[in-house]
């Protein structure tokens, strides 16, 4: 036999899933390992999916997408950015996930460099692969908040540099960007003349502070990011967008045809209705993170096992460093010994080695057994790295 493309032996297994498999079949094990939202899409959503499918919505669609969501994300768009945005700036794809692939593909080249976060979500740098890039991961650390640092940034620049990715609220670390911190990495990004892919697929989710988008910053370089997965538990819907200036959509639209030709119509249908229905289904998701939150931190941070309270996204990042374990050893001891599955820090990148992260989408029961658990294995193992 032939031998397998370097990119199908190189991608990386999600260390999420591996943990996922050691928990299987271990039997009362609490599940705070996968970022999901724990609701049912909103009823009216799924009406307005079954009437659009009834109605003969079930053919393929343009690549970026149907006029009447391009034109429900641009306005979106308008309203929180205080600017104008049109639907020609919008191309919408299967989840964030496609609308992420298919701008890298639009403005990367093989070998380019791209900064990402760390700890970030590390679907990034699988994508990045994808894309024939070259990830550089730029350091989000828990004393600045999991903020950037311009300065540490401009010491990972290279002449291949290209595009910045920013994730705001952030996955693994739940840090909300100050006002001050986007105006300060988007005026950075500009004096280096880079793209920057801002990932805001958590901009409902905010529990503390606002949410400041990036692109009025530079819109000539923003590729605004964002998707109805989170925001109104659609994950298995499929779909978010890429907004992005028109020049780069149609290129985009044309790399859609090769990937998926485009989003699933009936989808598209229903995220129409989630962005132009009532909008209080979020406001009761966001309130529920919320409370979830303010659990975890009280269980958790008086033990010092919180560098940063999580004001946004849904995830918090659980500092064991003090046991001396890896984070994969950490997780893997959590479900043998305690019952409870986690994702190892080391998933999101080297900065969060020795932590892991759990997710906010589980229910408050199992959160509060689960980090009642993790307390008891945090204590145990940080007195006997004394001793
Ligand atoms: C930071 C971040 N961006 C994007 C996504 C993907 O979203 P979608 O379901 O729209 O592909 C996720 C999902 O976990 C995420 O955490």
């Amino acid at each position: 036999m032939r031998a397998l493309s370097q990119l199908a032996e190189r991608l990386p297994r999600s260390g999420i899933r591996e943990i996922m498999e050691v928990a299987q079949g271990v039997e009362g094990v609490v599940h705070l390992e996968v970022g999901e939202p724990s609701f049912i899409t909103p009823d009216h959503v799924i009406d307005a999916a079954a009437a659009a499918a009834h109605a003969g919505q079930t053919r393929y669609t343009a690549n970026a997408g149907i006029p009447a969501l391009r034109e429900a994300v641009a306005a979106r768009c308008a309203a929180r950015w205080g600017q104008p945005a049109q639907a020609d700036e919008v191309l919408v794809g299967a989840g964030a996930v496609n609308a992420i692939v298919a701008m890298l593909l639009t403005v990367a080249e093989d070998g380019d460099e791209i900064l990402v976060p760390d700890p970030g979500w590390p679907n990034y740098r699988s994508q990045i692969m994808l894309a024939r890039g070259v990830a550089v991961p730029y350091p989000l650390r828990p004393e600045r908040g999991y903020l950037p640092d311009p300065a540490e940034l401009d010491r990972l620049l290279t002449p291949r540099t290209k595009v910045v990715i920013t994730n705001n609220p952030g996955n693994p670390t739940g840090a909300v960007w100050s006002g001050e911190a986007v105006a300060a990495l988007m005026a950075w990004a500009r004096a280096r003349d880079l793209w920057v892919i801002a990932d805001e697929i958590y901009e409902d989710l905010i529990f503390d502070g606002e949410f400041t988008p990036a692109a009025p910053f530079a819109r000539e370089r923003t590729i605004a990011i964002g998707g109805c997965s989170k925001s109104y538990a659609m994950t298995g819907w499929r779909i978010g967008w890429a907004v992005a200036p028109r020049e780069l959509v149609a290129p985009a639209g044309k790399i859609q045809e090769a990937l998926v030709s485009c989003p699933s119509n009936v989808s598209q249908c229903a995220a129409v209705a989630a962005l132009t229905g009532s909008q209080a289904c979020v406001a009761e998701m966001r309130a529920a993170y919320h409370r979830r939150r303010d659990l975890v931190r009280d269980l958790l941070e008086p033990a010092g096992l919180l560098p940063n309270v999580p004001r946004g996204a849904f995830y918090a990042l659980v500092d064991l460093r003090a046991t001396g374990m890896s984070s994969v050893d950490a997780a893997r001891r959590l479900i043998q010994e305690e019952r409870v599955a986690t994702a190892p820090g080391s998933t999101f990148g080297d900065l969060a080695e020795g932590m892991v992260r759990v997710s906010l989408a589980s229910s408050d029961e199992d959160l509060q057994t689960g980090c009642e658990r993790l307390l008891r294995f945090a204590e145990r193992h940080a007195a006997a790295a004394v001793v």
